[in-house]
This record gives C-alpha cells, sequence and structure tokens, in this order.
C-alpha cells in the first residue's frame, strides 16, 4: 500500500524524489523518508512519522546530496507509525537502505535468526530483515542484484522491494515478487526511475516497463537490466503511456476529489467514444482477448472487486441479466478467493479494479485462472497486473485517480460494463439491432445529464452543512441502486467518518429499522426504474418512526418530494444509467459533510489507494 520512488541519474536526486512521493501520498501517510548516496559513497537518511509536509518541514529545503536515491510514503503493517518504523531502512552499518510495499510473513523468524548472527535492529518493521539480509549477501561477495535475489529466495509473502548500497553507489536494484504492488521502471535522457505508480513518473517521463512477477531489475544512469523469476537474464521493451501528466494535477480545484467528481461526465464520454456507434448501432471492444466463440460459449458471469469496485460490479450484474440474458454472480474478491467456487471455461469471471494491483482482487484473479475460466478486467491503470492475469481488458480511460476514495474510475467501470453486457447480448443473439439502439441510445445524452447533476454542487453543499452534525446515517436502495446505496455509505464513511449503513431498503424491516429515530437520517434513492412504490413504502415506515429522509428522486416527482425532508433531484433517463447520476450527489454529499467537519478529503485516515496486503 506504500509509494515507492526511486532515481538514478545525473541530476540532484532530493528534490526529485520529495516530488515523486508528493504525486504518490496517496499511497499511504503515516511516514515519509528518503535515503540518497552521495559522491563520496555516504547514504544520507532523512525520515519523518507522518505525513509528507513533516518531512518537508524536517528538511527545510535542505536535501542530503547526490544523484541516486530511493524514498518511501508508508502505510503501517508492522509497528506503528514512528521515526524509527518509517522507510527507508538500513543495515546496522548503514552500508544497505531499503524501501518495501508488501509483507515479510516470516520476518519474525528470519529477525531471530538474524540477531543471533549479531544483527542489530532498529525498528519493529518487517521491512528491515531485507536490510539486514542484502548487507548479508554482499558480505558473502554477492553483487547487488544477486543480493537482492538471494534474499528474496529467503524471505515469504509478496512484496515490491528497491534497494541501494554503498558498495554499487551508481545504482538501484528492485523486484516485484506476487501481488504486492507494482514496480515500474522509467527511461529518461541519461537516467532511470522507479516507481510503485505510474503518476509519480508521469512529469518526468512517459517511457516506462513494468517489472512482472519475480522479476528484478537493476538501474543506472545509462543501463537498465532484467532478469526473470530464475534469475536469468531478460530484455524488456519500454512502452510510451499515453498519459497526460497534467492529468495527475489538482488544476483549478481545492481538492483531488472535487475534481474526479467534476470530471465524471468527460471520464465517462471517454470511455464509450469510439467503442459505441449510434448509427447501425453497434458497440466495438477491440481489446477483448477473448473470441467471439468463447463468449457465445459462456454460461454464466461472476463479478468481483473490492470497495467501489465491488459496487460498479453490483451494478453491472444486473446488466448481464436483463440484457445479455446470462445468469450472474457478484462476489466480494476477497472472500471469493478463499470459496471453493465451481467453475470452469463455461463461466467468465469479470473482475472490477481502478488499479488492477488491489492484492484480494489479483489472487482471485490468479485462482480463477488455476480453475481454467477466461477472464476479463475492467481497469484503469495501464499496465496494470490485474491486465496482465487477464485473458482481456477494458480500460476506463478517466487517467490516474489521485483521491484515495474512488469516484470517477466507478462510473467509468459502469459504463465499461455495460458496452460489454450489451455486446455480450449482440452476440449471444439476445439483443437485435433495434433493441441495441433502444439501449445505447441513452449514452449519447449521459454526459450532459451527468453535468446538469454536478451542476447543483451548490444545493448539495447547503444540505451537506445541515446534514453534518449527525453521527448515523442509513442509506437504502433497491435493484439497481442498493449497490449505490452501499457506495454514498462507502463514501460518507471514508470522507467524513461518520458511521453510515448500506442496505437493501427491503432488509430495513428486518433489522436496521430499530436504529431509526431522529437521531439517524436516511439517505433512499427512490426514482423511477420500477421499484420506486416500494421504495416509497419504506420511506414512509422511516417517516413514521421520526426519522429525516433525504431522497434521491427523479425530476418532476412531486408526490415523492412532499413525503420526505430534503430532496435531491436527478434527471430521467433509462433505469439501468439511472445509478450513473444518483450517486453523483451521494459523493457530493460526502465531500461536502466530510470538508464542514474538518477532514482530510483527499488523504482520509488509515486508508490507501491502492490496497496491496490482505
Ligand atoms: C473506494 O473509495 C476505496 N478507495 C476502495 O474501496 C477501493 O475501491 C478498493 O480498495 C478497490 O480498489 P481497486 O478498484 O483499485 O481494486
Amino acid at each position: 500500500m506504500c509509494g515507492i520512488i526511486g532515481y538514478a541519474g545525473s541530476r540532484e536526486a532530493g528534490p526529485l524524489l520529495l516530488e515523486g512521493l508528493q504525486r504518490l501520498e496517496y499511497r499511504g501517510y503515516d511516514s515519509a523518508g528518503i535515503a540518497i548516496l552521495d559522491s563520496e559513497g555516504r547514504l544520507n537518511l532523512k525520515k519523518h512519522v507522518g505525513k509528507l509536509s513533516n518531512l518537508v518541514a524536517h528538511l527545510e529545503g535542505v536535501y542530503p546530496p547526490g544523484t541516486i536515491g530511493l524514498a518511501h510514503t508508508r502505510w503501517a503493517t508492522h509497528g506503528k507509525p514512528s521515526d524509527e518504523n518509517a522507510h527507508p531502512h538500513l543495515d546496522c552499518e548503514g552500508d544497505v537502505a531499503v524501501v518495501h510495499n508488501g509483507i515479510v510473513e516470516n520476518y519474525l523468524a528470519l529477525r531471530q535468526e538474524l540477531q543471533g548472527e549479531g544483527h542489530r535492529f532498529d525498528s519493529e518493521t518487517d521491512t528491515e530483515v531485507i536490510a539486514h539480509l542484502v548487507e548479508s549477501h554482499l558480505r558473502d561477495g554477492d553483487d547487488l542484484p544477486s543480493a537482492l535475489r538471494r534474499t528474496i529466495e529467503r524471505i515469504e509473502g509478496a512484496q515490491a522491494i528497491v534497494v541501494c548500497s554503498r558498495s554499487h553507489p551508481d545504482r538501484l536494484v528492485a523486484a516485484r515478487v506476487g501481488n504486492a504492488g507494482g514496480v515500474v521502471v522509467g527511461y529518461g535522457q541519461n537516467e532511470h526511475f522507479l516507481a510503485s505508480d505510474l503518476p509519480a513518473l508521469l512529469p518526468e517521463t512517459r517511457t516506462v516497463a513494468f517489472l512482472g512477477d519475480g522479476e528484478t531489475v537493476e538501474l543506472g544512469r545509462e543501463e537498465v537490466r532484467y532478469w526473470d523469476a530464475e534469475g536469468r537474464p531478460i530484455e524488456k521493451e519500454p512502452q510510451e503511456m499515453p498519459l497526460d501528466p497534467a492529468a495527475a494535477a489538482k488544476g483549478v480545484y481545492k481538492h483531488f476529489m472535487l475534481k474526479e467528481i467534476m470530471e465524471q461526465p468527460e471520464c465517462v464520454l471517454d470511455t464509450f467514444r469510439g467503442r459505441v456507434l449510434f448509427d447501425p448501432p453497434s458497440v466495438e471492444l477491440a481489446e477483448l482477448g477473448l473470441s467471439e466463440e468463447t463468449l457465445r460459449s459462456i454460461e454464466r458471469v461472476v463479478l468481483i472487486g473490492m470497495g467501489t469496485s465491488l459496487h460498479g460490479a453490483m451494478v453491472a450484474r444486473h446488466y448481464f441479466e436483463s440484457i445479455a440474458g446470462v445468469p450472474a454472480e457478484v462476489d466480494n474478491a476477497s472472500e471469493f478467493r478463499y470459496r471453493s467456487a465451481l467453475m470452469g471455461p463455461e463461466t467468465l469471471v469479470i473482475s472490477v479494479a481502478q488499479s488492477g494491483e488491489t492484492v484480494d482482487t489479483l489472487e482471485a484473479m490468479q485462482a480463477v485462472k488455476r480453475r481454467g475460466s477466461p477472464q476479463l478486467t475492467i481497469c484503469n491503470t495501464p499496465g496494470a497486473q490485474s491486465t496482465r492475469i487477464a485473458d482481456g481488458t477494458i480500460y476506463t480511460r478517466c487517467g490516474p485517480e489521485i483521491g484515495v476514495a474512488s469516484s470517477k474510475t466507478l462510473t467509468a467501470s459502469i459504463v465499461a460494463l455495460y458496452l460489454f453486457a450489451c455486446h455480450l447480448g449482440r452476440l449471444r443473439g439476445r439483443l437485435d439491432e433495434a433493441k441495441l439502439a433502444e439501449l445505447i441510445e441513452p449514452l449519447a445524452h449521459l454526459p450532459d445529464l451527468m453535468g446538469r447533476v454536478l451542476q447543483n454542487e451548490p444545493a448539495f453543499e447547503e444540505l451537506a452543512h445541515s446534514l453534518s452534525g449527525f453521527d448515523n446515517f442509513l442509506y437504502l436502495g433497491r435493484g439497481l441502486q442498493y449497490p449505490i446505496a452501499m457506495e454514498g455509505a462507502l463514501k460518507l464513511k471514508e470522507l467524513s467518518y461518520i458511521h453510515a449503513e448500506g442496505y437493501p431498503a427491503g432488509e430495513m424491516k428486518h433489522g436496521p429499522i430499530a436504529l431509526v429515530d431522529e437521531t439517524m437520517p436516511t439517505v433512499a434513492i427512490a426514482v423511477r426504474d420500477g421499484l420506486r412504490e416500494k421504495m416509497l413504502s419504506n420511506i414512509e415506515q422511516v417517516r413514521a418512526r421520526d426519522g429525516t429522509v433525504i431522497a434521491v428522486i427523479n425530476e418532476g416527482d412531486e408526490e415523492l418530494a412532499s413525503k420526505v425532508n430534503h430532496v435531491i433531484e436527478v434527471p430521467e433517463t433509462s433505469p439501468f444509467l439511472l445509478p450513473l447520476l444518483t450517486v453523483l450527489p451521494l459523493q457530493l454529499l460526502a465531500y461536502h459533510i466530510a470538508l464542514r467537519r474538518g477532514c482530510d478529503v483527499d488523504q482520509p485516515r488509515n486508508l490507501a489507494k491502492t490496497v496491496t496486503v490482505e
């Protein structure tokens, strides 16, 4: 979950590493640190608990000199956030510096063994054993890449590691083992970079290569060398990433969160642009990677994901059942992974993941691979590990999502899944041309309708201010709106730390209704999607118990408006696309409630953007 950056070149490493860390802070913000090798072969270390700004203040504008270095922003797993536990970690002689993402599962045994050999430990982290092991192997006469590979042989678990050493003062080495997050190598002019995420590199280079499972890399100013999991040298062709560095900047917005919420009409448009033809109607998904024959033979779809991505998958389940006519199930990837799910070539698994690096989702995908089912992934991050495991990918086209809480990648994922369900329905003979036209025509108006909802931000802000004093919220929805109720509650929890529960409205009477009183508002999504009347009954039940109701309704629904305390109106569209409108005010409500309560909306406490530990 941590952010890693490394540099080997001719420029001063300090400012470059700090700038890189700024773009990576969404990966973790428990502490930050930097280690730089100077021209005398000294290793200078600076680290500080808390946000990166603490380290920046501590440095007072004076960076350790040198042109080779590495840096880290931490999401704590082993050992509380503190200066001592901050990365980089050194061996006892201060010869080796390590930054790490992942968990060394056998670190206790290794630590005891190393202590028995006289190694002194300075932190409570699992990472520190890596520094000591690398140092031991270097002392045995290994060069830096071999020392790292031998270290990897000793440690258990998934890891991304970057190492520098005084004994090899002109280079860095790095490795990726399993699904603890990516390692991206960036190519510049007489300089090379390493990072856990692409956005960290974007202002410097868009020419990159990705480390695969078990691979190691050594990079200096001029040269990059790769080895496979067996230690055999391999060649890697760097690729050009079609990403605009400006996409990772805040622009005119105060927060990434607001920027990303507001960008949604454009992201949705970019995601269907060129993939949908309106006349004659067709959906073209060139990059699917699955043959038409495979798709025609599918008997079942299983969707997996975590958090917000899981909510997108839950919406799409309805698309596969209603549009493509395929039985569809949804599962939380971390649960799916440990179930004996019965499946073979007849089941298509679709994973949804913004980052494409979430360990729960990647491990579930690997389990699917072992069972021989075809799989597709919906992903927003070019080159992510999920895209390498899946047989095919549909990329959402949102640009980097920096706010830790997801927004734009949810709506774009739902649109990508909608396109695929239409494609599948057509292939399977379930949709004729007229029916397909009816399904895709509303897409043409969707960005505009989303923009109309977002224009009401001032009204949502005002409503948020009147609600910001409550400490518990209930979110209710049915059918396609049930996952949106879950997402509304998740956004409120993540951004404002307010307790919120998302429920299928029918479930309310089976327990949650006991919580309803004047201290717990209910956000009910009651749009004209065929289930409005049922929602109306549930709203009456809440009102009868003195509960405040905020209803998300369609414009002009005066009957419903007259029965609730507050209304949020969204325009009419096809019921399939209504979730893409109803989610917008819920995101803005959470954002403004959080701001009113003084919360850090871009980097909420305890969270990290990419969850690479189980
Ligand atoms: C959503 O706001 C959270 N950031 C989190 O639930 C996220 O959706 C989840 O961790 C999945 O991430 P992924 O889409 O990158 O796999």
